[in-house]
């Protein structure tokens, strides 16, 4: 594997494989890797001729107060694993190099980026939609790979290839999760052992909504409140939100029917998680 910090030499290195007449599969992440984006990894690499890694922490998508100094940084085990996954190129490029200092450019999807995590998190999809616009200008991917773990990302992210005519084309896999349920996340590392121990209650939550809507039940308020009740029973969560929205809109419908997704997002101490269902009603 190959290791890129420039942009130039990123340049030229996706001439070379578009010369070449090879498809390239990419998967964008921040680093700290766990067996999630390393799924993504694996598919691109069996989907693709050349996979494009890249790591970068990118500031634009953290707010004031968040835990962008904090995020877990760990580049040479994640070199180690990628160049396990038969990756051919990492892209981890400094903050400086990525963002000069005279950049002004941002890319947003509106409307979509406002609701459920948009909500609480002002900007951090433009900060996303940004990084990601530029970082398919540069890989030129013909294929891109991101997680079902965060579908509101995935969804805005997709309306942008469309609205923009990025040749890429977004696949989005499953969710990877521990034994016990918990969504695998760079910041599960944060926990203490008595909030890693609670935080499976979040995908209990949300297949007891799940259920309630697969054994019938269609109004979104009562399938809602089933799983708040869960959450409630575990004192250490601070819930921000969930809500049960149609994938398309992220609207909550009135009466439950079509494709569903069920998303959480809440606090255990100060780390902030996140997880989602899809539920399909014929
Ligand atoms: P990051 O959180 O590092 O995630 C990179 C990719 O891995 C995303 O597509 C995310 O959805 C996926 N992923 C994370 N945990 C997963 C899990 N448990 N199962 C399946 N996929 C999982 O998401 C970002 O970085 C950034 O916002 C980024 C898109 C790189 C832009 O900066």
């Amino acid at each position: 594997m190959e290791l890129i910090t420039k942009i130039n030499k990123l340049k030229a290195v996706v001439r070379k494989t578009r010369c070449a007449g090879e498809q390239i599969g990419f998967v964008p992440t921040m680093g700290a890797l766990h067996e999630g984006h390393l799924t993504l990894v694996k598919r691109a690499r069996t989907v693709a001729d050349r996979v494009v890694v890249s790591i970068f922490v990118n500031p634009l998508q953290f707010g004031q107060g968040e835990d962008f100094d904090k995020y877990p940084r760990n580049l040479s085990h994640d070199l180690e694993l990628l160049t396990r996954c038969g990756v051919d190129y990492l892209f981890a490029p400094a903050a400086e190099e990525f963002y000069p200092k005279d950049f002004e450019t941002s890319v947003a999807v509106s409307d979509l980026s406002d609701k459920l995590c948009g909500k609480f998190r002002p900007g951090h999809f433009k900060g996303v939609t940004t990084v990601v616009a530029k970082l398919f200008a540069l890989v030129e991917p013909d294929i891109a790979f991101f997680g079902q773990k965060d579908a509101q990302q995935a969804l805005i992210l997709k309306r942008m290839a469309r609205d923009l005519r990025f040749q890429a084309r977004l696949q989005v896999c499953p969710t990877v999760r521990e034994e016990d349920g918990l969504a695998m996340s760079s910041r599960n590392v944060y926990l203490s052992p008595e909030q890693r121990r609670a935080a499976p209650v979040l995908y209990r939550a949300l297949g007891r909504a799940a259920g309630k809507i697969l054994e019938g039940e269609r109004q979104t308020a009562r399938a809602r409140q089933a799983a708040l009740d869960l959450l409630a029973a575990e004192p250490s969560i601070r819930l921000e939100y969930l809500e049960i929205v149609d994938t398309a809109t992220l609207e909550p419908p009135e009466l439950l029917r079509g494709h569903l997704l069920i998303a959480v997002a809440a606090y255990l101490g100060q780390t902030r998680l996140i997880d989602n269902l899809l539920v399909c009603v014929p």
